[in-house]
């Protein structure tokens, strides 16, 4: 066992984590600014696993807050998740994502440092591949970023190589998710977009609850195998138990290192909603529409990296993303309330 320090708990993927955490023996705090997600999802962790979470709300650019809770508690290690995700909203913000993203980051590393803690788990994205040249994509693949939130997350992972560089006492895993999907199996916990949602599960759920009328598919004329864009979609209770992998990993001192974390295959936007469309028994109306800026054909990642030094494979495929998140929609329209 020991303490862990998850920023960004309250969300959709940390949320996930702490459960997982918490069944493995881990000790938790959690903070989170709740800029994008609520306290309840708090509460139905410790619905979930009958134990108490610890919570602070914290905004990790504030440096005071973070030092007196470094001040107060010692952690074993970091997992890193507070940090600001739409692409869309990025070019529009720029400054706002590069503020919470690489600031926030910043201020969590210096805060870490100072404190004596150098085992860092971060949440990368697989848009740091930008747009690859081959399939599967593999961690060696070059890196680049077309907006302001994958520049973040390079920015980072560069900033987080720097920090291994001068200072090898530093342990950091770079975790690349490819597109988590689902929802914890209980229905207590899932995805809860703030407005109309941006990535397509939450829309399609949308739709099949009736709150959306319809989705729009962009793009049907891409080298894919139905002419719609393909992804690398991970049920989120499997990237959850990525962290308890990498934190085993950690022990092991390995530097920094990236890892994907993905299924290692794709299914097209048409052949996801048909799945849905099969779990829910709800028709989802679509039209095809122009493609969305900045999309590529195809992403889906080489995970043969993270089975070999994690450990870690994906156990949960298709059929379960699509049940799970179809069961927490139907149980809280809503969200969170
Ligand atoms: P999320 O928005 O549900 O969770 C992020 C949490 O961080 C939220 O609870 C939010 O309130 C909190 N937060 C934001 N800024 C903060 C700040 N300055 N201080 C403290 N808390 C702050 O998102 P998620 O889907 O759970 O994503 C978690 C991480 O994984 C993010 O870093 C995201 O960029 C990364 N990621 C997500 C996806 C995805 O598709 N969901 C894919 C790749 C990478
Ligand atoms: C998005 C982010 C990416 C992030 C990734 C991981 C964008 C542009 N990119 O990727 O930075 O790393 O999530 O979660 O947001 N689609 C539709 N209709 C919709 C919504 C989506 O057809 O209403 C299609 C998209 O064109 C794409 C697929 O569905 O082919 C998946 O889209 P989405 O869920 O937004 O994820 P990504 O674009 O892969």
């Amino acid at each position: 066992m020991s303490k862990i320090l998850v920023t960004g708990g309250a969300g959709y993927i940390g949320s996930h984590t702490c459960v997982e955490l918490i069944d493995a023996g881990h000790e938790l705090l959690v903070i989170d600014n709740l800029s994008n997600s609520s306290i309840e999802s708090l509460s139905r962790v410790e619905q979930i696993t009958g134990k108490p979470v610890t919570f602070e709300q914290i905004d990790i650019r504030d440096a005071r807050a973070l030092n007196q809770l470094f001040d107060s508690h010692t952690f074993d290690a970091v997992i890193h998740f507070a940090g600001l995700k739409a692409v869309g909203e990025s070019c529009e913000l720029p400054l706002e994502y590069y503020h919470n993203n690489v600031s926030g980051t910043l201020n969590l590393c210096l805060t870490m440092k100072a404190h004596n803690c150098r085992n860092l788990v971060f949440s990368s994205s697989a848009t740091v591949y930008g747009d690859p040249a081959s399939l599967p994509i593999a961690e060696n693949f070059p890196l680049s970023a077309t907006n302001p939130y994958g520049r973040s997350k390079l920015i980072i992972e560069e900033m987080l190589g720097d920090l291994h560089r001068a200072d090898s006492a530093w342990n950091i895993l770079l975790l690349r998710y490819f597109n988590p999907a689902g929802a914890h199996p209980s229905g207590l916990i899932g995805e809860d977009p703030n407005g109309v949602p941006n990535n397509l599960l939450p829309y399609i759920s949308q739709v099949a609850i009736g709150k959306l009328e319809q989705l729009r598919v962009f793009g049907g004329d891409y080298d894919t195998l139905d002419g719609t864009g393909v992804r690398d979609y991970i049920h989120v209770v499997d990237l959850a138990k990525g962290h308890l992998k990498a934190l085993q990993k950690l022990q092991q001192q390995p530097g920094c290192k990236a890892y994907n974390l993905g299924v290692g295959n794709g299914y097209s936007v048409l052949q996801m909603v048909q799945a849905y469309a099969n779990a829910s028994g709800k028709k989802i109306p679509y039209q095809i529409v122009d493609r969305r800026p900045g999309d590529i054909a195809s992403c889906y990642a080489d995970a043969s990296l993270a089975a070999q030094e994690l450990g870690w494979s994906a156990e949960l495929g298709l059929d379960e993303m699509v049940r799970d998140g179809w069961n927490w929609q139907q149980k809280n329209p809503d969200g969170f309330g």
